[in-house]
């Protein structure tokens, strides 16, 4: 796997994506930067991460052997070899929060951004961006967020961090090339955080609900079961999860 490094950039997603537009991309190319001016997160939020302390990355992926109504998927595979690498680092109770954060004893300490790359209407490679903090101590704007080294002791040595996060990676694309979407769902819903637990979500118009998270839907919508035991489905921009 080719691996560009760089000190400093405004976003390895923005990036890695101009590079695929001009075609100087292969599948499994890494971005790496130290710092980032303009770190992205979901739904246009900033992702914040102290120079050098942490890994702020993109993978560059060919995804055109996915259908395209099977693209959650993608989601599901990142979000589980991110799980796994976490476990085999010592981290404890690591669960995914729907879609895609991970969380350590309730606080997040990983966060992925998948952008397709669209050219000639086709879906022609996924940017998966991945924001994990490592040596950072100080999250003082950030009540929810940690580190592997606030939640395990430890200082981590980065690039064998990252080897960690690739292996799984290329791991969990196999599940994907092999069609394994059963088991990768399975596998994925196992580990949702608040499953099965009464909680409190807020929907798009501001109302808050009670309910339970019972699954996701084959299009990677949240499952919710409701009052008089009804499922209702959500999409990722119509519901947040409270507590
Ligand atoms: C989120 O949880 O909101 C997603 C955060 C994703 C952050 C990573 S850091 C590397 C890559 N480049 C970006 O600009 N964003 C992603």
């Amino acid at each position: 796997m080719r691996i560009i490094k760089l000190d400093a950039i405004d976003s390895t997603n923005a990036y890695l994506k101009k590079l695929s537009v001009d075609g100087h991309v292969e599948d499994g190319l890494v971005v790496l930067a130290k710092f980032q001016t303009h770190g992205r997160g979901q739904m246009g939020t900033i992702w914040s991460s102290q120079e050098a302390k942490n890994l702020t990355f993109s993978v560059f992926k060919d995804v055109s052997f996915i259908p395209v109504n099977r693209h959650f998927y993608i989601s599901i595979a990142v979000s589980l070899a991110m799980y796994e690498a976490l476990n085999s680092l010592g981290l404890k109770g690591v669960k995914v929060k729907w879609p895609n954060d991970i969380l350590s004893d309730n606080k997040k300490i990983a966060g992925i951004l998948i952008e397709n790359v669209i050219k000639m209407n086709v879906i022609s490679g996924s940017v998966i961006g991945i924001g994990l903090n490592v040596n950072q101590t100080d999250f003082k704007d950030l009540p929810s967020a940690s580190s592997l080294l606030l939640l395990t002791g430890y200082v981590q040595n980065l690039d064998e961090v990252l080897d960690v996060i690739l292996r799984q990676l290329t791991v969990y694309f196999e599940y994907l090339k092999n069609e394994d979407y059963h088991n990768l769902k399975s596998k994925y819903v196992a580990q949702l955080f608040r499953k099965n637990k009464p909680s409190t979500f807020k929907s798009a118009e501001g109302l808050l609900f009670s309910g339970y998270i019972v699954g996701i839907s084959e299009g990677g919508q949240l499952l919710i079961k409701v009052e008089d035991d009804v499922i209702k489905s959500f999409d990722f921009k119509e519901v947040v999860l409270m507590y």
